[in-house]
């Protein structure tokens, strides 16, 4: 693993960066309380173990963005989840101004950015805590992939990259200028007004939203009506008899036509 290391402010936040990492989430816990503090970004040029959620690996080649963005939270570690989507809408935000047809982009429950329905971004929110004498702190890595030059083609979901969008003339360093300058004015407005303002723009920008799906959730499928999402995330689907049923984890099908 190629370790050598920038550190500089990026944005006001400091930014270490790196040829190649195992993983950014990685390497921000390992640093977390010591070289690094709240706000720090870990950005990779590659990762040779880059994780995707639900133990999924991250294929991580040059190219493409992966940044992870060290968050110590000062609000109940309940509401962390909700980072997901503050980290989501940026990746929206950022890719609306950078793609030919922004009303392409959406956000895919739980932590995915789709652009024309082929996912372009995932987030992966990893907690974990560190000692610092004697006391226990709590840290968020909030990891963000974003296909900018190239894509993975054997895939559970059909994915998509910038230039297959048809953007051409973007690094993946521009793409993380832009993702931090969103992030940052995210992530002031959810710390100012808590979720009711990330829960409304995300919303507006949700796949499938009011429609039938089916989510696989471990070995069980579980069928509804998006409705929404609770105050910790969980998808909220309405069966036939209306009753509401909450999801926290698990993979979404579309179940009609578009
Ligand atoms: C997903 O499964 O959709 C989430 C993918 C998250 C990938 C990013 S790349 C930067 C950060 N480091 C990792 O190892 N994973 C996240």
């Amino acid at each position: 693993m190629s370790k050598t290391r920038q550190s500089t402010l990026l944005n006001d936040y400091h930014l270490l960066s790196y040829d190649q990492l195992d993983s950014t989430n990685a390497e921000s816990r390992r640093l977390a309380g010591g070289g690094a503090s709240h706000g720090a970004v870990f950005w990779a040029k590659r990762q040779s173990a880059g994780r995707g959620r639900m133990g999924r690996e991250w294929v991580s080649s040059e190219g493409n963005l992966y940044v992870t963005v060290l968050i110590s939270p000062t609000v109940a570690l309940e509401k962390c989840p909700q980072l997901s989507f503050v980290a989501a809408l940026a990746v929206a935000e950022t890719l609306e101004g950078i793609v030919p047809e922004p009303e392409k982009v959406a956000c895919k429950w739980p932590n995915d950015v789709l652009v024309g329905g082929k996912k372009i971004a995932g987030v992966l929110l990893e907690a974990f805590t560190t000692k610092e004498m004697g006391l226990e702190k709590q840290w968020i890595a909030v990891g963000v992939g974003i296909n900018v030059d190239n894509f993975p083609e054997h895939v559970m979901f059909p994915a998509t990259c910038l230039r297959a969008e048809g953007v051409e003339l973007i690094s993946a360093k521009i793409v993380l200028s832009r993702f931090i300058h969103h992030f940052i004015a995210l992530y002031d407005l959810w710390a100012a007004k808590g979720f009711a303002p990330i829960e409304k723009a995300w919303l507006k920008r949700a796949h499938q939203l009011g429609k039938a799906v089916e989510v696989i959730v471990g070995d069980a499928q579980v069928h509804g009506v998006f409705e929404g999402i609770d105050a910790s995330g969980c998808m909220l689907l309405r069966d036939k008899k209306k009753n509401i049923s909450t999801i926290n984890a698990g993979d979404v099908f579309y179940k009609e036509p578009a």
